[in-house]
């Protein structure tokens, strides 16, 4: 429960209100799976729960990808090189990577929902030959928001991975898809009846993502979800994360579709 001091070593501006803060690693390094989550001290402000979403292989680098949306992450967002934040994790269940090990897998993002994803995405690409065909699929309201777009552009540039970038709306000079992220599903090429999914964006994203993915035929249970609530504790202690029957700090927050469809069905009612 006690966060640990520990000093940034770089910042990055991605986008005109999302940051990226590399910070220091503990002494044992920095482990954590695909999908979890550090809770981020900003001292005298307040914590919040921010994925990691740098390379698990990589134990030399922890990163958090920050939005500026409210008092805490507009403090974390500004930290600069040098200065200190309190960190408690990793916490939580992540993307089963391992589940997928075989199948296609298709990989969906919403916005910054792809910083959650890019870890599971790294695994998949240091073992690429023990999967299928892989599949990213990134939706952004706008070209200027397009996260680690260098990144994805050089992604794009490898033939053994598909990767669809749309935009909600652009101006005359972008070349590329418009429309919700949604609409690339249909034509993406993967075999539904053996396909894992990874969906991480807002809530009514990963609920149509997750409507149109069944239409395609895959089943509920191979579709797996991030979920966002308040954290408090983020040991299962609180309640404050609670969804339903869950607690979204220790049951999430990945979790599949079967499992959590019909309660963000209700919420968005
Ligand atoms: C498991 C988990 C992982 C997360 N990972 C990340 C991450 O990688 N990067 C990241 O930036 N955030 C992430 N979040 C969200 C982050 O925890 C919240 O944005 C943060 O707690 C907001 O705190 P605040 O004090 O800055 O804003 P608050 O004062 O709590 O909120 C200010 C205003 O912003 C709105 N708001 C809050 N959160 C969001 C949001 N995410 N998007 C848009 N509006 C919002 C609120 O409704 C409110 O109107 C994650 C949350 C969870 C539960
Ligand atoms: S944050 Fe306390 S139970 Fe999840």
């Amino acid at each position: 429960m006690v966060p640990v001091a520990r000093r940034v070593v770089r910042t990055r501006r991605e986008l005109s209100d999302v940051w990226t803060v590399e910070i220091e690693p503990g002494a044992d390094g920095c482990a954590f799976s695909p999908g979890q989550f550090n809770m981020l001290y900003a001292f005298g402000v307040g914590e919040a729960a921010i994925s990691i979403c740098g390379d698990p292989a990589k134990a030399d680098r922890l990163l958090h990808t920050i939005r500026s949306v409210g008092k805490v992450s507009a403090a974390l967002a500004r930290l600069k090189a040098g200065e200190m934040l309190g960190v408690r994790g990793p916490f939580g269940k992540g993307w089963p990577v391992e589940a997928a090990l075989g199948a296609d897998v298709v990989v969906i993002a919403g916005g910054l929902g792809l910083a959650p994803l890019r870890p599971a995405l790294y695994s998949l690409f240091a073992e690429r030959e023990r999967y299928g065909r892989i599949v990213l699929l990134c939706g952004a309201r706008s070209p200027d928001d397009i996260l680690f777009r260098a990144e994805l552009e050089h992604w794009r540039t490898r033939l053994d991975i598909g990767v669809e970038v749309t935009v909600d709306h652009a101006g005359r000079d972008w070349r590329g898809n418009v429309g919700v992220v949604t609409t690339l599903i249909s034509r993406a090429a993967f075999d539904p009846a053996h396909t894992v999914a990874f969906v991480c964006g807002p809530e009514v994203m990963m609920r149509f993502a997750a409507i149109e993915l069944q239409k395609r035929g895959v089943a509920g249970e191979a579709i797996h979800i991030s979920m966002e609530r308040n954290m408090k504790c983020a040991i299962g202690h609180c309640g404050h994360c609670q969804f339903g029957g869950d607690f979204v700090c220790k049951d999430g927050p990945v979790a599949t579709y079967a499992r959590l469809g019909r309660r963000l069905a209700m919420r968005e009612l």
